[in-house]
């Protein structure tokens, strides 16, 4: 005779076990455990079978994307939202989540009935910000009802097209055996907010708040329950914001959308660009390079300090680039122009807060710190694009043409490539590198 099973489940985690423990195994929580029944052996079940059809009978749905008309954050949406979708717009405290989720309510309920639910901040805190950035529409309409159940309750009720949760955290969720605040109540409260959005056509924006070590706080599983994940990025030194996707289920994850936290709200800044060359300063240790963000080639400034240390052991400072490349190519500078970088700290940095990956910015690199180290700047306006290998040589690189073009489009003169790179037709000035000796050549004799 088959016996039911019983499952234990901890509260925490949602870790299961077929026997009772005093601690979690993968959470490390005391006294967390509670019995689930499994439903998995009940043989009198009512359940009836799915329904298999092929997908050629299933309708299709012409369904509009939501535009904004703020084009930075429809382009990364992937060409607006896409409707009855579960959307996370995760950040650092303070990043500008509320304020963007605001000013994208706002553009919505133009066209569209929007709710904004506000489980963080009273209606009188939404008010003064509201105020701030000059958008009080009566179109949006707010709660600071923090109880999911009854968020749910109105929602389906009422109906609207769009529905803002900020945030996800700090919902109240009553009909669960999980405890506040826990990873496995953040699972739930996803879980029921993903039908609620499938199954009645509700377009679903929420918040959710990032740890310290930069990750959405609860587990990564929350960013496989939805259906997009975007990441307000920025730093506080900087105004500007940095809207990237990581999970996109409609659209690429590449494109990034660029703000600037103004005192009226998020500005967009439709031409990042202009914005970079206008800032760049040409002083010893900068350098422009360039590196492709989705469709879009995005300038970069690049800055170097190169100081003798007085340390055993000299530091290097790297930040928005990967420390091995700069460590690597300044390795590579030493070894093939004998310049003695091993007793120099070297700070390296992006401008503007960036974080790039790319092997194409090498070429920049090396010129920031070779500008930094005679501590003489480079000609004014040159874009340096290309790759180094160990053995010194400069090597091709990718969308050359579509880097030459943005160069030109904002007065960049002159191109630093390689020599074996193709670039016809474009109207800059090319400067052909074969290897790390002739980098040499664009600084006075020293
Ligand atoms: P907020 O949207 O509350 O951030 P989050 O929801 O990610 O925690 O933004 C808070 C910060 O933005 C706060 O430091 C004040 C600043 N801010 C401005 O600089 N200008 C503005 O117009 C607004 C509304 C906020
Ligand atoms: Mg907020």
């Amino acid at each position: 005779m088959s016996k039911d099973k019983s499952q234990f489940s901890c509260a925490q985690c949602a870790y299961k076990t077929v026997k009772w423990l005093g601690c979690c195994p993968s959470c490390n929580t005391w006294d967390s455990f509670t019995e689930i029944a499994t439903s998995a052996h009940k043989k009198n079940s009512k359940t009836k079978p799915a329904m298999l059809v092929p997908l050629s009978s299933v309708r299709e749905k012409n369904q509009s994307r939501l535009l904004t008309g703020i084009s930075e954050w429809d382009r990364v949406m992937g060409g607006g939202i896409m409707p009855s979708s579960l959307i996370m717009l995760t950040g650092d405290p303070g990043i500008g989540k509320s304020t963007l989720l605001l000013q994208v309510g706002n553009a919505l309920s133009e066209h569209k009935t929007v709710f904004y639910f506000s489980t963080e901040e009273s209606l009188e805190q939404v008010r003064l910000r509201s105020q701030r950035i000059s958008l009080m529409h009566d179109t949006l309409l707010f709660s600071d009802n923090a109880s999911l159940e009854t968020i749910m309750h109105t929602v389906l009720q009422e109906r609207p097209d769009v529905m803002i949760l900020d945030s996800i955290q700090n919902c109240v969720v009553s009909n669960t055996q999980t405890i506040p605040g826990s990873i496995s109540q953040l699972k739930e409260a996803t879980f029921q907010l993903m039908r609620l959005a499938k199954e009645n056509n509700i377009t679903i924006l929420m918040t959710g708040h990032i740890t310290k070590e930069g990750v959405m706080a609860g587990p990564k599983t929350l960013e496989h329950m939805v259906d997009a994940v975007f990441y307000l990025q920025g730093e506080d030194r900087y105004d500007t914001r940095i809207l990237r996707a990581v999970k996109n289920r409609f659209g690429t994850i590449n494109e990034l959308g660029f703000f600037s936290m103004a005192h009226d709200g998020l500005q967009q800044v439709p031409n990042i660009n202009e914005h970079v060359v206008n800032e760049f300063t040409n002083a010893p240790g900068s350098c422009l390079v360039s590196i492709m963000e989705g469709s879009r080639p995005i300038l970069v400034e690049l800055q170097a300090l190169t100081i003798e240390s007085k340390l055993t052991m000299p530091q290097r400072v790297i930040t928005g680039l990967n420390h091995k490349q700069v460590v690597l190519i300044a390795a590579i500078l030493q070894k093939y122009l004998h310049i003695k970088f091993s007793n120099q700290d070297i700070f390296c940095k992006v401008a503007g807060g960036i974080t790039i990956k790319e092997s194409a910015t090498d070429l920049g690199i090396a010129l920031a710190l070779l500008s930094s180290y005679f501590q003489q700047p480079l000609a004014e306006h040159m874009l340096a694009l290309g790759e180094i290998s160990l053995t010194g040589h400069i090597k091709p690189i990718n969308h050359i043409q579509l880097f030459a073009r943005e160069a030109a489009k904002f007065g960049i003169g002159t191109l630093l490539v390689a020599k074996k790179q193709k670039c016809e037709g474009n109207t800059n000035t090319i400067k052909y590198l074969e290897n790390v000796y002739e980098l040499l050549s664009l600084f006075e004799e020293n």
